[in-house]
């Protein structure tokens, strides 16, 4: 099978889910199925993969590719949807593993037509799901420089947030705001020279601007929240993400369930496991230098593993 996605972390990944034969998975987020294509091959004849995509790209590759599998399910949905895509296909019947690999896929900045991209010329779009009329040049036509420069700064880190909305604000009025090319261009030239190093300056309003058109924080969020009633015990959800305000969220919200709530200290402590509700599985936090060196999204990726208790 031709996979345009090499796996992030397979390995970890699929030791992560620590895959019972005729166990039900949930891959969240499908791509083009590189971690998909490994679990089929751990679960038996009586297990399932259900998967999920918001991209219909994504859908098309799967629909085409795994079609003669009855083991595998997909939707074309938002993994915030979770829990009615698993009643759908599993009934009220809980899994026993969840798998969400964040972020664009190699497929989805690799087109210059979605946008994603800031040294590919395409249009300014970066929807993964191309049904959502928000595109983000509607959104930087739309918003003012103040609400521009929020979302740089609180999803890019980008300290040249209120100077770039500005200028973006400026190139939109002289319609010289068109293309992806057209918005790096206008970025860089915010950017004091002398501040300008390896990385692309314009690398983090683009990421910024791509995590707040796909809502990309928010539905992270609610997944969390939602799998703790979704995972059998003993169960696994397994987390890769490729910035740190993904990884702050995962990390916060594994070391928040397996924490005991209530505890007032002194006080006699009777049952004592009620409270915890995951438990942090120990893995390396990053990939070796060998998987970076044939995989570069492996660079900045993170991965966390957690335990229904
Ligand atoms: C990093 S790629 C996953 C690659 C995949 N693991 C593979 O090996 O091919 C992330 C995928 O998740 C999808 N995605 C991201 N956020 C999503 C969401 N909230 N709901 C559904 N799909 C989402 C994207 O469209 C993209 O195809």
């Amino acid at each position: 099978m031709n996979l345009l996605h090499s796996p992030v972390l397979l390995y970890r990944v699929i030791e992560g889910l620590n895959i019972i034969p005729d166990g039900t998975y949930v891959d969240c987020t499908f791509g083009r199925g590189g971690h998909s294509i490994n679990i089929l091959k751990k679960i038996g004849k009586n297990g399932k993969l259900i998967a999920i995509d918001k991209d219909r790209e994504a859908e098309t590759f799967a629909r085409e590719k795994f079609q003669n599998d009855n083991r595998f399910f997909f939707e074309k949905d938002n993994f915030s949807n979770i829990d009615s895509i698993i009643k759908k296909y599993n009934g009220e019947n809980k899994v026993n593993g969840i798998l969400l690999d964040l972020g664009v896929s190699s497929p989805q900045l690799d087109n210059p037509s979605r946008g994603f991209s800031f040294n590919k010329e395409g249009p300014i779009d970066m929807r993964m799901d191309t049904e959502n009329k928000m595109t983000a040049l509607l959104w930087l036509k739309k918003a003012d420089v103040d609400e521009i420069s929020k979302v740089l700064k609180k999803y890019g880190e980008e300290k040249y947030a209120y100077k770039i909305a500005i200028q973006i604000k400026n190139s939109i009025e002289n319609n010289q705001l068109k293309t992806t090319l057209d918005l790096s261009r206008t970025i860089y030239n915010c950017y004091p020279k002398s501040k300008i190093r390896k990385k692309n300056p314009a690398t983090k309003s683009f990421q910024a601007i791509r995590i707040f058109i796909n809502k990309e924080l928010q539905e992270l969020e609610k997944i969390l929240d939602d799998c703790l009633d979704l995972i059998e015990k003993g169960g696994r959800i397994v987390v890769i993400s490729f910035h740190s305000l993904e990884d702050r969220i995962v990390k916060n919200f594994i070391k928040k369930h397996s924490q005991r709530k209530n505890l007032i200290s002194k006080l006699p402590i009777f049952n004592i496991n009620e409270d915890f509700i995951l438990k942090k599985i120990k893995v390396p936090l990053k990939a070796t230098e060998e998987e970076i060196k044939n995989n570069m999204r492996a660079r900045s990726a993170r991965i966390r593993v957690a335990e229904r208790v």
